[in-house]
Parts: C-alpha cells; structure tokens; sequence
C-alpha cells in the first residue's frame, strides 16, 4: 500500500491506494472510534464489495447502517439526497456519525453532499471503486448534485476523513468505465506534468489492459498531482480551476445529450480535444501538441469528437457552467503539454471553430 497526504491544516487526510485494502480493518479503526458508520453504495457496487467493507467495519466495533440507491448519474438529485438523509434520521444517525461512501464518483459526490449537510455536517470516508473517483473526484472535497439546467451546480465543499483507494476494485470496473477514468488522468498529465502524459504515452496499452502496477502507479500519481493542486487552492480561487481542462465542453455535452447518454469521463475527452483546438486558435499551443492529444484520447478508446449538438447549443450551456461569470466564458487552455492557463478573453468564433472541427459533420466530410 501507498500513502499520501493531502495537506490542508486542520483538514489534512491521508489517501491510501492498494490491491485489496477497502477490507483492511486497521485503516478504519483509528476513524470510527465506536461511531455509527452509514454506508452508501448502490446495487451495482454492494454485491461485490458491501460484504468485505462491512466485515471490517464490524472488527473495528463500529454500528452499520447501509443506505442503497439506485445506480448512474441520475441519481445525482434532490430526490436521492432526500433519501438517504430520511434513512440517516430513520436509523437515528447523530452528529458523530460517519458517512462511507461505498462506489463510483456518482456515489462519492452523493453521500460526500448529504455528510456536507447532515446536521450542519458530519464526517465522510471515500471508498472509490472506479478510476475516475480514485484519481480525481475522492479527492478534494467538491460534493454534490446536478440541476436540470447545470451539472454539479448544487453542492459543498466538504472534505473526507480519508480516501481509501482499493486498486483491485477495478478488476470488476466495466471497460468502458475503466476508458472514463482514462480521461480524468489523461487531463492530469496535460495540466499539470509533461512526463506523467508522456509516461501515459508509453503505458496506455498497459492500462487498458487492467495492469495492477500501471494502474497503481497511474493513480498514485494523479493523487500526487490532485493533492498538491488542493492543498494549494482548495476552493478553487485559481490553481484548481485548471483542472476543469476540458469540463467546459464536456458538462455542455452531458447536459445537452441528458445525464448519463455520455459517461462524465467520455464528455470531458471530447472536451479535451476541443479545448486544445482553442489552444492552438488561441495561442500558443503548437499543432503537434494538438496531435498528441487527440492520439492518446484516442488511443484510450476514447471520443475525440462531440455529439451532434450546434455550436449555438454548447454557448448557451456553457455559459451555465460555474466556470462562467457575468455571462463571460472561462475557458482552461494549455500553453504546452504539461501546463494550462485560465483565459476569459477568447473570441467565440475560435470557440465555434474549436466545436466545429470536433464535430461529426467534419468527420463524415473527411
Ligand atoms: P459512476 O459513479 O456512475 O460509476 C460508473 C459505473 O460503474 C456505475 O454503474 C457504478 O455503479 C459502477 N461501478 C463502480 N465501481 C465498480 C466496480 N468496482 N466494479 C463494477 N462496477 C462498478 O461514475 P464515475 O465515472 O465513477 O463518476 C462520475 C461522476 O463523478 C460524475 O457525476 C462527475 O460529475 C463526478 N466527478 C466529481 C468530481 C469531484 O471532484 N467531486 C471530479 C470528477 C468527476
Ligand atoms: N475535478 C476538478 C476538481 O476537483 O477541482
């Protein structure tokens, strides 16, 4: 097992990341303390991992309640947020109670929202089980639900005790879902560190294929950059927005085609291309780069074009998204590979031209 801290004072929190370890009693222990746990999974995730979780729980004498919900980025509502805070009354859960959130980034920013206001706040435990929610959304406290009108526009910021990243969760993960992950990580090279995207460059095959130690050290790594990312801007002032690459035209994808038609992971690579395509339009990203970027979403299995939705439509929604103010577009572009910058000065018809050349109209021309 590997561990790493994600500095923030008062609210610092040890991420682990290990083949095995969501049923390791001694990680626990030392957080539950003869507290109630309420453990919220779905019933994707429960009947492979609830069992093994639970049994360490119970060796570590904690009370457990388990709160099912239903599976997918629907679930991201008011409805089930209702839920589980009624079954946390219901089971009478109290201030020292502690939320486990037992699944995928769905689950993590679901019950991670419901700790955030479960009277006033209690503390949560992330226990990712996809790729996406062990190199990105268990870290760093951003919880929440969707808005018909917005993705994620409902939330709080609200830190986990601790990530416990079990890399042999991923094992049962569907291929399409490990591809999603890809995405996120992908992002963290381009962002953040040249020679993790070029080791990625090397690696891809390897981590399609399910390698423990490629996918081990993919993880580590994207934590490594996520924790220092967090520790140095929690709430996003500046450094953190930089790892919206790509979730500006990929949230306008979610919520123009409907939650859950395109996978979070599978709309921010489209996304990712598009927003190296500005970069390049917009200066300084050279072309080559783009090309490396569109080859490796590629290679990942991943969409490097949107769905058919008019440049028009994708304004419209993006203008919703948090990264927006006053109406004005935010948008994160590289400068390299390795290194991003926030611009709210670009010219929409570099933006339009950006969609326009990752739009399947330009595929089926060619
Ligand atoms: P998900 O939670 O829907 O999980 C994907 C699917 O895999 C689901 O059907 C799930 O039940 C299933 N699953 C989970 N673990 C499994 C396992 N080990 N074996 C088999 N099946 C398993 O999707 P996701 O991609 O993990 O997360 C996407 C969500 O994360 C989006 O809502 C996105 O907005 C959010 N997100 C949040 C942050 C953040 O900082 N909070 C960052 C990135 C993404
Ligand atoms: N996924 C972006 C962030 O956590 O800030």
């Amino acid at each position: 097992m590997q561990s790493l801290r994600v500095a923030l004072g008062a609210q610092a929190y040890p991420i682990h990341v290990g083949a095995g370890i969501l049923g390791d009693a001694a990680l626990y222990a030392p957080l539950l303390e003869g507290r109630r746990a309420a453990i919220v999974s779905n019933a994707v995730v429960a009947p492979l991992y609830l069992e093994r979780l639970r049994s360490a729980l119970a060796a570590c004498g904690a009370s457990v309640v388990e709160i099912l919900v239903e599976d997918g980025e629907q679930a991201k509502r008011w409805e089930t947020l209702d839920a589980i805070i009624g079954a946390m009354l219901e089971a009478r859960c109290d201030r020292r109670s502690v939320v486990i959130a037992l699944g995928g980034g769905v689950i993590g920013d679901l019950a991670g929202f419901a700790a955030a206001i479960y009277q006033r706040g209690v503390a949560f435990i992330q226990v990712p089980t996809t790729l996406l929610a062990q190199v990105d959304s268990s870290v760093g406290g951003k919880t929440g639900i969707n808005h018909a009108l917005g993705k994620n526009m409902i939330g709080a910021f609200h830190q986990p005790l601790a990530v416990i990243a079990d890399v042999g969760a991923l094992a049962t993960l569907p291929p399409r879902e490990l591809r999603a992950g890809l995405a996120e990580v992908i992002k963290h090279g381009l962002v953040l560190d040249a020679a993790f995207f070029e080791w990625l460059e090397a690696h891809m095959e390897r981590l399609l294929g399910g390698d423990p130690q490629a996918l081990t050290h993919a993880v580590v790594r994207s934590c490594e950059l996520k924790a220092q990312v967090v520790a140095a801007d929690e709430r996003e002032a500046g450094l953190r927005a930089l790892l919206n690459f790509g979730h500006t035209f990929g949230h306008a994808i979610e919520v123009g085609m409907g939650y859950g038609s395109w996978l979070h992971g599978e709309a921010v690579a489209a996304g990712m291309v598009m927003a190296a395509e500005l970069s390049a339009r917009a200066g300084p990203l050279d072309a080559s780069a783009v090309a490396r970027v569109r080859a490796l979403v590629a290679r990942a299995g991943l969409p490097v074009e949107g769905p058919d939705l008019a440049a028009a439509r994708y304004l419209e929604l993006m203008t919703v998204d948090k990264k927006a103010t006053a109406g004005r577009i935010r948008f994160v572009t590289l400068e390299a590979i390795g290194r991003a910058a926030l611009r709210d000065d670009l010219d929409p018809a570099a933006v339009r031209a950006a969609i326009a050349c990752c739009s399947p109209a330009r595929a089926a021309a060619q």
